[in-house]
């Protein structure tokens, strides 16, 4: 980032008009803005913290980086497998905004739906796996493992899945996938190697869901690249619309090189606070930029979702009549009744 930036810049950054800007500047809202001539200057630390994380993400463009040098421009993909089944990637670089909550409890609402499913854990956190209450130190000691799958060619998917409640099952992962994320980065596969195992995989489970990392490299890159659907949960705040367009056009630039349709693309208003004026705001914005994507189903704060994933259990064990798990059940048939999503024009 530059230390000084003009009011286009920051209008850039914030998906806003620089008039907006030059306004805030004249009402003194960015402290230490000066003008030269009839230009303002704003110093990069007079910006909001949050606006300055923003920024610093923005500038590490990690994701394009790690596609570029990695997809060569005809890159040899493995042929689909004949078995149809629906593979949504829960993806969202900023951490913390319910992707682990939303691909775990709609796995297990999609179990009471009648499906078999599956989440794969592609976070080195692990919550996903720990979110179904498997102990991680079996988990590690079993060497049974997402980490395995990625980095052993002779390992398949199939001996990695572990059942987790009813009809759902996990692939779990261990903190070594952080290691395995930056190996993926030396092979000339790295950013296809899921989908090349996950092409291979027989399983019987018609809804796969794969947790990401909150971050837009090697590992997200490997979700994206085997997703007929991409939910991005967001949470109601000031950069929400921004992030999810990021998002966007890191899936349009992959979908280009891997020269595959791109996937439909949805988010879903996560950890949504009624009372607040501003969840309201941003709800609608984000129906205004992103339109049909947005599902009609809302996740509201629930604090019971977070004592149930603390407590190793999908919300429709740990209470079925919370809000969270009414929320998360009309969600999980809002997206059933679209069927196996379809590209977009
Ligand atoms: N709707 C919700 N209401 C309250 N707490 C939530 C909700 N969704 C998620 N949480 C909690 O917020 C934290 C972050 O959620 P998580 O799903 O792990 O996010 P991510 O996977 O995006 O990092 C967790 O402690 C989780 O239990
Ligand atoms: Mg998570």
């Amino acid at each position: 980032m530059p230390r000084i930036l003009t009011a286009e810049q920051v209008a850039e950054l914030l998906g806003m008009r620089p008039t907006t800007i030059r306004l805030w500047c004249s009402q003194n809202r960015f402290p230490g803005a000066f003008k030269i001539g009839r230009e303002w200057r704003i110093p990069y630390e007079s910006l909001p913290q949050e606006i300055r994380k923003y920024a610093d993400e923005a500038a590490a463009p990690e994701a394009q980086v790690v596609a570029e040098a990695h997809i060569p421009a005809a890159f040899p993909i493995a042929p689909e497998s004949g078995r149809r089944r629906r593979v949504t990637a829960v993806a969202c670089q900023k951490g913390g905004v319910g992707k682990t909550t939303t691909a775990v409890n709609l796995a297990a609402a999609g179990s009471i739906l009648g499906q078999r499913t599956l989440v794969i854990d592609l976070d080195h956190q692990c919550h996903a796996t720990v979110a179904f209450g498997l102990d991680l130190e079996e988990v590690a000691e079993s060497n049974r493992t997402i980490d395995r799958v990625l980095r052993d060619d002779n390992f398949p998917i199939a001996r990695a899945v572990w059942p987790a409640w009813q009809s759902a099952d996990v692939v779990p992962a261990t903190v070594e996938l952080a290691v395995v994320e930056t190996e993926l980065l030396t092979r000339m596969m790295g950013p296809v190697e899921l989908k090349r195992k996950l092409d291979e995989y027989e399983g019987e489970q018609q809804w796969i869901f794969v947790d990401c990392p909150p971050s837009l490299g090697m590992l997200t890159l490997n979700a994206l690249a085997v997703a007929d659907e991409i939910l991005v949960p967001v949470e109601p705040t000031f950069l929400a619309t921004h992030g999810v367009t990021r998002l966007l056009a890191t899936v349009n630039m992959l979908c280009k090189r891997l020269r595959t349709p791109p996937p439909v693309v949805r988010t879903v208003l996560t950890r949504f606070d009624q009372r607040t004026r501003e969840a309201n705001r941003i709800l609608e914005e984000l129906r205004e930029a992103l339109g049909h994507r947005v599902t009609d189903q809302i996740i509201h704060v629930n604090v019971t979702l977070s004592q149930a994933q603390a407590a190793g259990k999908p919300i429709f064990d740990y209470d079925p009549n919370c809000r969270g798990a009414e929320e998360y059940m009309a969600l999980a048939r809002e997206l059933l009744s679209d069927g196996i999503p379809q590209e977009e024009g």
